[in-house]
């Protein structure tokens, strides 16, 4: 019987992923099997399951405020993507027989930068999955598909507290400087 949650622009999406070989199977560090595809219009609730399930202290380090979950608007964007200048990953586990997110890794291109060379990205991971080696291979799918769509640099934006991130993406060749606008903040810059 088909599945009513899954749309005809999910089908084509699934279709055309797999065509382009955007799904891809990790091994985690403690041996589970995680899948990572794009995001669909039909992940919302399990989007917004994911961030309301996250601890207040990793949701603040990636959202850099006190939310508690998404509002329409974000889950609205978060969950539509163009697969060039907006693309999103999300990770999932198997759980009870239903696809459970433990990950999510994103970029948009850069609103006013008319060469449309820059892309901003943002990652999170599910708090127990965290130190699993996840996190760097979403890492990889993102940055390998900004490459792939033309973009020069990848950016981001990071609480200076948050050292676990400023190591990990300096492991990842990005640089980093102080934000020219908020010394609370550090920057950092990937050559594409
Ligand atoms: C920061 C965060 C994304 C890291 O993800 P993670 O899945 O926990 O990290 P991983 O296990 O993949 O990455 C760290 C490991 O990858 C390794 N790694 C990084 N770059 C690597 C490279 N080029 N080659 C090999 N290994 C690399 C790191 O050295 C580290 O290894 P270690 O366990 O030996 O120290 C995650 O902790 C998180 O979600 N934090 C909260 C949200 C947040 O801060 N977001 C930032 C704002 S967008």
């Amino acid at each position: 019987m088909a599945n009513p949650e899954i749309s005809a622009s999910d089908k084509a999406a699934a279709g055309a992923d797999a065509q382009l070989e955007l799904h891809t199977l990790f091994h985690s560090k403690n041996g589970a099997l995680i899948r990572v595809r794009p995001i669909r219009e039909s992940d919302a609730k399990r989007e917004q399951d994911f961030i309301k399930a996250l601890s207040p202290h990793t949701r603040y380090r990636r959202f850099m405020n006190m939310c508690s979950e998404l509002s329409n608007d974000q889950l609205d964007r978060f969950t539509h993507i163009d697969y060039d200048r907006n693309m999103a990953f999300i990770a999932l586990i198997e759980e009870n027989g239903v696809d459970k997110e433990i990950g999510a890794c994103r970029y948009a291109a850069v609103a006013d930068d008319a060469t449309r060379s820059s892309c901003e990205f943002a990652i999170v991971i599910a708090d127990a999955w965290q130190d699993q080696g996840l996190g760097y291979h979403l890492m990889q799918q993102l940055i390998q598909a900004a490459r792939s769509h033309g973009f020069k640099t990848m950016t981001g934006e990071f609480l200076a507290e948050n050292i676990p991130m400023l190591n990990f993406v300096a492991s990842l060749g990005f640089q980093l400087s102080t934000h020219p606008d908020d010394p609370c903040l550090r920057e950092g810059t990937l050559t594409l």
